[in-house]
C-alpha cells in the first residue's frame, strides 16, 4: 500500500481507545502508516513495515504521542488584566474585582473595542503558544462580546485561527458568561436575547457546536442556565457548564440532568453531583490554572470522582483573568501536584479524556487504527517527563490529520 506518511521506529504512548486505561499503553520501536489523515496501521517492532509512503520519518529514540487536546480555553480576547493579578496579591478577591466592574466585564470592554483583525492578531499568538507545546486540537469559547455582533466576531476569529495554524478547533458559544452592562437592570432581557436571538443564529450559521454557561453567583442562576440548556438542545447543540467553581451553584447536576458533555472547574462538587455525573457520563474538566491563579483552597473531590468512575480531563482555561496560562503541560503538572492526579491520569486527561469532553473520543485523543492522525513527536526518554519537567519540552514535529503543522 502507498501511504501518505510512515513514522517508523517510534516509541508510542497513549495507544488504544480505553477511557479507563490506567497505564500509558506504550509500544517500543513501533511504526505507523497514515493515509488520508487517518492512522491506517500500527506495526509492532517485530513486524516488517508493509508498504511505502510519500514521506517517511525515522523517529528512532523519540516518542510519538497523540496531539494534546485543550478542551477549555477563552483565548480569543483583547487587552489584558495584569492589574487584577496585582490587586489579588493585595488581598482583593476575584468576586470583589468583578463586583467593582473589573473581571470579565473589563475584557468585554476591550474585546468590543477591538476590530476583528486586531482581535485575531492578539489571539493567534496565544493559540501558537499552546500549539508550540504540542496542542493539536483546541476548544475556543466566545463570552467577551456578549452582544450578537461581538460574540459572532469572536467565533469568526476562532475559525480564522484554525485555518491560519492548520489545527482543528471546537467552538463554543458562552453568551451566559456575564451580564452585559446594557442589561444591568434587565437580567431576563439578556437571557431572552441569548435564547431567542443568539443561540438560534449560532445554530443556523454553525458558528459553534456547543453552548457553555457560567453557573455561579456572579454569573447565571440554575434556572437561567436550565432555560438556556433547553433552547440549545432543542436546536441540536451540545451543552456544558462552568460549574461549582466559587460556590455550590447547581451547574454540574444540571448538566448531568440534561446529559451534557462536561462540568468544568467543579471545586465545590457534592457527593450527589459526583454520582449524577457518573451516571450520565459527564466528563469532569479540571482547571488547576484557575485554582492556582485565584489562590483557591477548595479542591475538587478527586477521590470520589475517581471512585464513581467519572472521566477526568485537564485544560488550561486560558483567559486574561482567572487563568492567564498558555501551557497545557504546566496545568497538567498542577493537576498532579495540586489535585493528586496520577501522571497517567494527567496524560490521558489532556488527550483522550479531553477529546471526550468535546464529544470526539471516537476519532481523536489517542493513537489507534482508524483515528485521525493528530500526532506529536517528542525528544524525550519517557513520556512522564512531559508532566514532571516544567517548560522544557517542545515537539520536534507535529501533525494535524497527517499534515505537518508548521508554526
Ligand atoms: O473559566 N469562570 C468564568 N470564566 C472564566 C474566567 C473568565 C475571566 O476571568 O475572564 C473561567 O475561570
Ligand atoms: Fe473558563
Amino acid at each position: 500500500m502507498l501511504f501518505d506518511l510512515i513514522i517508523k521506529n517510534a516509541n508510542l504512548a497513549l495507544t488504544g481507545n480505553a477511557l479507563s486505561a490506567t497505564e500509558l499503553n506504550c509500544h517500543y520501536g513501533a511504526s505507523i502508516g497514515v493515509k488520508d489523515g487517518i492512522i491506517i496501521v500500527i506495526w509492532p517492532a517485530e513486524e516488517d513495515i508493509d508498504g511505502s509512503a510519500t514521506e517517511v520519518i525515522d523517529a528512532t529514540g523519540q516518542w510519538l504521542l497523540p496531539g494534546l487536546v485543550d478542551c477549555h480555553t477563552h483565548l480569543v480576547f483583547a487587552g489584558n488584566r495584569a492589574d487584577e493579578f496585582a490587586r489579588r496579591a493585595r488581598g482583593e478577591s476575584y468576586e470583589q474585582i468583578a463586583a467593582a466592574g473589573g473581571g470579565i466585564l473589563s475584557t468585554v470592554n476591550a474585546t468590543r473595542k477591538a476590530s476583528e483583525d486586531e482581535l485575531f492578531e492578539a489571539s493567534v499568538i496565544r493559540a501558537k503558544a499552546l500549539v508550540s507545546q504540542g496542542v493539536t486540537h483546541l476548544e475556543i469559547k466566545s463570552g467577551y462580546g456578549l452582544d450578537w455582533e461581538n460574540e459572532a466576531k469572536m467565533l469568526r476569529v476562532a475559525k480564522r485561527i484554525s485555518s491560519e495554524l492548520n489545527i482543528e478547533i471546537s467552538s463554543t458559544y458562552l453568551g451566559a458568561h456575564a451580564l452585559p452592562p446594557e442589561y444591568r437592570s434587565n437580567r431576563t432581557g439578556y437571557v431572552d436575547a441569548i435564547c431567542t436571538e443568539h443561540i438560534p443564529k449560532i445554530a443556523q450559521l454553525k458558528l459553534a457546536e456547543t453552548v457553555d454557561m457560567f453557573c455561579e453567583g456572579i454569573g447565571f442562576s440554575e434556572a437561567e442556565c436550565e432555560r438556556i440548556i433547553k433552547v440549545a438542545k432543542s436546536l441540536g447543540l451540545k451543552v456544558k457548564a462552568h460549574a461549582e467553581q466559587l460556590s455550590h451553584s447547581g451547574g454540574a447536576a444540571l448538566i448531568a440532568k440534561h446529559q451534557g458533555l462536561s462540568a468544568d472547574h467543579i471545586e465545590y462538587l457534592s457527593v450527589t453531583d459526583v454520582q449524577a455525573m457518573a451516571k450520565n457520563d459527564v466528563v469532569g474538566v479540571l482547571l488547576p490554572g484557575a485554582f492556582y491563579t485565584l489562590k483557591d483552597t477548595q479542591k475538587p473531590p478527586i477521590k470520589s470522582l475517581r471512585q464513581e468512575g467519572v472521566v477526568l480531563a485537564v485544560a488550561t482555561d486560558l483567559n486574561p483573568g482567572s487563568s492567564p496560562i498558555g501551557s497545557l503541560l504546566l496545568v497538567a503538572n498542577m493537576a498532579v501536584n495540586q489535585f493528586d492526579l496520577s501522571i497517567e491520569e494527567a496524560l490521558w486527561g489532556i488527550t483522550l479524556r479531553a477529546a471526550k469532553a468535546l464529544g470526539l473520543q471516537d476519532s481523536r485523543g489517542s493513537i489507534a487504527v482508524g483515528k485521525r492522525a493528530d500526532l506529536c513527536l517528542w525528544p524525550i526518554d519517557t513520556p512522564e517527563q512531559l508532566i514532571v519537567e516544567i517548560g522544557l519540552h517542545r515537539p520536534t514535529k507535529m501533525w494535524s490529520a497527517g499534515q505537518e503543522i508548521k508554526l
